[in-house]
């Protein structure tokens, strides 16, 4: 039986019969090569010449790394001052065209791409201008738009057909103003691309709020910081108000893949999986932990009001115009190929990327004892949660 076996080792190795499974067996952290020997090769993708508009933000050098990984080649375009922090190592593998979204295109024109991701379109002028410019020249355009075109959320499952509103309403004040003008903003710039390129040439995306190393927001970041340090920890809202949120690079990557698939229609880009309530939320994330900790649930909405604490990324107070914020249907997209990654995971990556060089300590230090910081707080908000229990 041992003989056999080795005859078969020998025989197979001679033949390279098993440079596949050696080579799928290098691990997680070599994607392209397990892709490369998938049995057949058969998915590996048509190399492809993809436009990434912005792109050394958060979420464009997530795309850009994978997307050279698959065999792609990228051009990015923006004014050359932001300075990518993540996946540093992958921009001089891009050609990088310099221009500016409010008055200088010429570098895009008479260019062709198969594909153009904008990331940029902040304002509804900006993506007219570049869906009218690249319409002829590029065949499909895929959008970085956002869950923010449903507010006001007041739906319970959300699902990409629910009707947005297009015009900001008169007299609003701030928060509301905010949310409605970026809602109205992106909505109105995802008829624009679907105008210009048609529905079967362009892809809109839309994600809930993303996290990851390179966040640039310190939203989703409290929670690898804060359950990390451990202690009496405030947890917010109550036991099943629902949360969303998703890792910057599972959409990253599944924009490249719906590229590659030549997909077309609009997807929310919503984790986790299945819907999910803040207490779960709370111990799923403390899984990558180890530090001792106690939850203190503080479940009065009335009394966090009080407080000023109406959010804590992913977790929002569920009232109001917010009802539905975290109500956001993502079957679309799990449909059509979107992945997560284990909270835990993203959790761990975070909390590795936030202590690292890659952050400065001024950010890391106004995070935990800034004076409206929420962990500065923390301790006496406790305490009075006490006295009123
Ligand atoms: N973060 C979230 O939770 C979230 C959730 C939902 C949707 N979104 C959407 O996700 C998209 C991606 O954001 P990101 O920051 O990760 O994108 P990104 O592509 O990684 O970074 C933004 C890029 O825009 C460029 N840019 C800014 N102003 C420009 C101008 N006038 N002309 C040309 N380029 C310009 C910047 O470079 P320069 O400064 O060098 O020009 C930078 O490369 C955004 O549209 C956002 O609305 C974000």
């Amino acid at each position: 039986m041992a003989r056999s076996r080795r005859k078969f080792l020998q025989t197979a190795l001679g033949m390279g019969i098993l440079m596949p499974f050696i080579k799928a067996s290098a691990g997680p952290f070599a994607p392209s090569a397990c892709f490369n020997y998938l049995p057949g090769n058969a998915r590996r993708p048509n190399p492809l010449k993809i436009l990434v508009l912005g792109g050394t933000g958060f979420l464009g050098p997530q795309q850009i790394a994978y997307a050279l990984e698959r065999g792609h080649s990228i051009t990015t375009f923006n004014r050359g001052r932001t300075v990518p922090t993540t996946q540093k190592d992958v921009f001089h593998k891009v050609e990088q065209l310099i221009g500016d979204r409010e008055n200088n295109l010429e570098a895009l024109k008479n260019r062709k791409w198969d594909a153009v991701i904008d990331n940029s379109g902040n304002k509804l002028n900006w993506v007219k201008d570049s869906a009218q410019l690249l319409k002829d020249n590029v065949d499909l355009y895929i959008y970085t738009s956002s869950t923010g075109v449903y507010y006001p959320y007041l739906g319970s499952d959300i699902k990409e057909n629910t009707k947005a509103v297009l015009t900001v309403p008169p007299g609003l004040k701030e928060p509301q103003l905010s949310e409605y003008s970026y809602g109205v903003m992106k909505i109105n710039s995802e008829l624009e691309i679907r105008k210009a390129f048609g529905d079967n040439r362009s892809i809109i995306v839309r994600p809930t709020y993303m996290m990851g190393p390179g966040d640039r927001t310190e939203r989703f970041i409290y929670w690898p910081v804060r359950l990390g340090r451990g202690g009496d920890i405030l947890v917010p809202g109550k036991a099943n108000d629902p949360v969303q949120y998703i890792d910057v690079r599972d959409v990253g990557n599944w924009m490249i893949r719906l590229i590659e698939e030549r997909k077309s229609g609009i997807y929310n880009a919503v984790g986790p999986a299945s819907p999910t309530g803040m207490h779960p939320f709370v111990y799923g994330a403390y899984a990558a932990f180890s530090t001792p900790a106690n939850f203190i649930p503080v479940t009065a909405y009335d009394f966090l009001k009080a407080e000023k604490i109406m959010e804590v990324i992913p977790w929002i107070m569920p009232v109001d115009e917010n009802k539905g914020s975290a109500r956001i249907n993502n079957q679309h997209g799990m449909a059509n190929g979107l992945t997560l990654t284990p909270l835990a995971d993203s959790v761990r990556d975070m909390f590795d990327w936030w202590n690292s060089d890659d952050v400065k300590q001024d950010r890391r230090d106004k995070l935990v004892s800034g004076t409206d910081a929420l962990m500065s707080r923390e301790k006496e908000i406790l305490e009075r949660w006490k006295r009123k229990r």
